[in-house]
């Protein structure tokens, strides 16, 4: 393994290592009986980043049969291996099946104070969608975030457009 590390699909095996990366996260824990639901549910999906055989970061990805909005669940890279880009492509897998998934958008909440899911999420494109006062057990405020894919605004279907007259 080189010391890139890589990301895969999350497996049954990961379990454990993934429910120690989720108790790094203040306030409600996530059970083992979660994370093994989230395992082999068809509505999540799961990576897992890998540095040198061991798991150090995992994202959960939530979808919806009857909705074309995926939202990230979690995200969370073990302290020793952050800044190695392992949560941008944790993301970018994600974002990767939504699309293919022919998905329209991802959501995700994060505490307002959280400086680095913040930087990382602005960096990825995710733009605010609402603010979530007092979202969080402890009081804190929230924001949920979204990335539309090619969010560019789509250009008007040609009947649309105004006749030259028109636009004068
Ligand atoms: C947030 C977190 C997932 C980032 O993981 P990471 O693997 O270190 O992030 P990456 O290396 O992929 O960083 C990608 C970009 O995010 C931003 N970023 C990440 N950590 C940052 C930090 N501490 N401060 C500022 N920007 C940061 C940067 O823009 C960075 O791009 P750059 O390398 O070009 O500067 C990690 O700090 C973590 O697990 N935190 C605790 C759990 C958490 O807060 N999860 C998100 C909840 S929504």
């Amino acid at each position: 393994m080189n010391e890139q590390g890589r990301v895969r699909p999350g497996q049954h095996r990961d379990d454990a290592a993934i429910l120690t990366l989720e108790e790094l996260f203040p306030g409600d824990r996530m059970s083992m009986r979660s994370v093994r639901h989230f395992l082999k549910s068809p509505s999540a999906r799961t990576w897992v980043a890998e540095l040198e055989g061991a798991v150090v970061g995992n994202l959960i990805l939530l979808t919806r049969r009857s909705s074309r909005v995926a939202r990230i669940y979690s995200v969370v890279v073990a302290p020793p291996a952050r800044g190695r880009r392992f949560a941008e492509r944790l993301i970018r897998a994600a974002e990767a099946e939504a699309q293919a998934l022919g998905l329209k958008q991802i959501k995700l909440e994060v505490r307002a104070d959280n400086a680095a899911a913040r930087a990382l999420y602005a960096k990825l494109g995710y733009v605010e969608d609402e603010a979530l006062p007092g979202y969080y057990e402890d009081g804190a405020d929230g924001l949920r975030l979204c990335h539309t894919f090619g969010h560019e605004p789509a250009a008007p279907a040609p009947e649309s457009l105004p006749s030259p007259a028109e636009r004068r």
